[in-house]
């Protein structure tokens, strides 16, 4: 079944974190507010020789559609070979291209940023994953250049290559994640080609979407750390609020933990705490929760905590 991207509104995309964005996290922000979600960075070569533990990580959540999976790598015969294992699974909508990742072992393998020095090589790739994909979408994500700026060169290197659409990081691999996001130099790149260009970089509020869409020029977002311990920013940015209700933080906290118990089973309960730690914050009587559901291992007892606090 094919699942199309409305772009003409503006849509809003929650960014690949590797590390952060599993399938309960994705499956919350996806119910409350993102229109798509993306797996982490799969490597080719995993996909190739595809293990239980890579195919796990690509699982999606039934909620997410159009759901794609964001694939690294640079040789050409891997990446014909990862497509063809992508199309034996149901669910995919799309496959993304990393264009961005900063990483050394990455960078060593002339795959993630560094595709940016060699823009044919990396056409090359995207016309590869065009040609053998049977999904609905291909796409890139870039970021403005490798050492030096040149958002425009890629942006129109994805297009004539045949992206559907791309997103668009507004740093360099040498701004790592803390230089300064260029909004204008997205914009140039946005000005500079017809596709959807989603913009990325540091969008950590309702007002700062805003901001961003105005000096990007682009209608669509992409969040990454920002939703990290605040999943609620795309239900904010699709309702227009500066502030979210308690109740709605509750009703979205609950769900994630729903989600994570049924991925992880009793596991998921541990791992939730890190989660609840964030969440608490700013709350009255926040550590004292935190030293509480420390020491919760039963199911049950830690939803009720959750409950009782999340609602004061
Ligand atoms: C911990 C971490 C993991 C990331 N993993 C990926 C990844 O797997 N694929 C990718 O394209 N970008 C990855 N990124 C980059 C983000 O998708 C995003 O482009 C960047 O963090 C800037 O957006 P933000 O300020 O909204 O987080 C990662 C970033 C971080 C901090």
């Amino acid at each position: 079944m094919i699942h199309e991207i409305d772009f003409s509104k503006g849509i809003l995309a929650l960014a690949p974190l590797a590390g952060f964005t599993d399938l309960p996290f994705r499956s919350v922000v996806k119910k409350f507010g993102a229109d798509i979600t993306f797996s982490e960075m799969i490597s080719a070569n995993a996909l190739r020789y595809g293990s239980e533990k890579t195919f796990k990580m690509i699982t999606k959540s039934p909620l997410e559609t159009p759901y794609i999976v964001q694939i690294a790598g640079s040789d050409l015969v891997s990446i014909k070979e990862a497509v063809l294992a992508l199309n034996d699974i149901e669910g995919i909508d799309g496959i993304d291209l990393n264009c961005g990742c900063p990483v050394p072992k990455i960078i060593s393998q002339e795959a993630g940023s560094s595709l940016l020095l060699n823009l044919p090589h990396m056409q090359k790739i995207i016309e590869t994953i065009k040609t053998h994909s049977n999904k609905r979408y291909t796409s890139a994500k870039v970021r403005l250049g490798f050492a030096t700026k040149i958002p425009e060169e890629i942006a129109q290197a994805c297009e004539s290559a045949g992206v559907d659409f791309m997103s668009m990081h507004g740093r360099t691999r040498a701004g790592a994640y803390k230089a300064e996001v260029d909004y204008q130099a997205i914009a140039r790149a946005r000005a500079s080609v017809k596709i959807p260009l989603i913009a990325n970089g540091d969008i950590t509020s309702y007002e700062k979407a805003l901001h961003v869409k105005e000096l990007t020029g682009c209608n669509s977002l992409m969040i990454g750390r920002g939703a990290v311990g605040n999943p609620w920013i795309f239900y904010q940015i699709k309702n227009e609020l500066v502030h979210v209700e308690k109740t709605k933080i509750l009703e979205i906290v609950l769900e994630h933990y729903d989600a994570m118990v049924d991925f992880y089973g009793e596991k998921g309960i541990a791992i939730f705490r890190k989660h609840l730690h964030t969440y608490s914050k700013g709350f009255r009587e926040a550590s004292e929760f935190r030293d509480k559901i420390n020491r919760i291992e039963d199911g049950t007892l830690m939803r009720e905590a959750i409950e009782n606090f999340f609602a004061q």
